[in-house]
């Protein structure tokens, strides 16, 4: 069955970059031009994905705004004939992408925001996209794991080596390398200790997952942080049937966290062709000082 849905999570607080993003969604934080969730969209797009659900909460109906039709907006540009940036406009929502919006009433932790999307999702195989993990792959990550699912059927999570120092960020998977790039899941655990770490792979923000994945949710109680886990359904699939964990090609920003943030706006600007040259000279420029 192809995967033809991804669930965003959008209703988390983005403690980490507080105060700043208190009202709106950090996953509305632009990298040079475009919003994080534009980004994580456009992945899915690239992976064949039709069907984007959003798990919004209180505060976050800016991303509702962003993917709506800015008739005003268009009307303007239209009368001032700027159709450069119309373009742009009208690009934002690709015209066979559906956008479905269910709110997360509390956030009760990534799980919990999953379930939220069920009746949405029905009894198919979706992706989930934190939008706040930018990642960067030629093809894009979410397509090299789409790909993954259609050869196996297996659900399958994202993960890339991380320091170990480190592990109490992440997911952390226990597996048997069984492919280039390519692991068989026996554990999982949601933000160890580096001490207690089964590995040095730690999930990033893809998921690929079986639809099972529900009902294993559904029976949780609240794990780490008093917060019903992805990671702890996922363990309670793994009892079920295989999961598999894919090394991703290509390059991750953290832009939950300020430098991760600003190490996408630097690479994003250097590449962009508005304004790269000027860019890289001013980078020169302040190197010098
Ligand atoms: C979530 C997941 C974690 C995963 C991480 C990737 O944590 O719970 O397993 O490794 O995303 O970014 P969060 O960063 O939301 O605390």
């Amino acid at each position: 069955m192809q995967v033809t849905k991804a669930v965003f999570p959008v209703a988390g607080l983005g403690t980490r970059f507080l105060p700043a993003t208190k009202a709106s969604p950090k996953e509305m934080l632009p990298i040079v031009d475009k919003p994080l969730i534009q980004y994580a969209v456009e992945e899915a797009v690239a992976a064949g994905i039709t069907e984007m659900i959003f798990v919004t909460g209180r505060n976050k109906r800016a991303i509702e705004d962003h993917f709506d039709k800015a008739y005003e907006l268009e009307a303007e540009l239209e009368a001032k004939h700027k159709q450069a940036l119309l373009n742009v406009v009208r690009s934002i929502k690709p015209a066979n992408v559906d956008c479905f919006y269910v709110r997360q009433p509390e956030a009760l932790g990534l799980g919990h925001a999953v379930l939220c999307a069920q009746k949405l999702v029905g009894d198919e195989p979706f992706a989930v996209i934190l939008a706040d993990d930018l990642l960067d792959g030629d093809p894009p990550v979410l397509k090299q794991m789409v790909d993954v699912f259609n050869h196996f059927h297996s659900s399958v999570l994202g993960v890339e080596e991380i320091p170990r120092e480190q592990s109490r960020s992440y997911g952390v998977i226990e597996g048997k390398e069984w492919e280039d790039h390519l692991y068989m899941l026996s554990g999982i655990v949601e933000k160890p200790a580096p001490e207690d770490a089964p590995s040095n792979l730690g999930v990033v923000g893809r998921y690929v997952l079986r639809p099972a994945i529900f009902k294993h949710i559904r029976n949780l109680k609240p794990g780490a942080g008093g917060e019903i886990q992805l990671t702890d359904a996922i363990q309670s699939l793994l009892q079920e049937e295989q999961v598999l964990a894919y090394r991703y090609h290509g390059t991750r920003y953290d832009c939950g966290s300020k430098l991760g943030y600003l190490k996408a706006t630097v690479e994003f600007a250097l590449r962009h062709e508005e304004v790269k040259d000027e860019f890289t000279a001013y980078l020169k420029q302040v190197q010098l000082k």
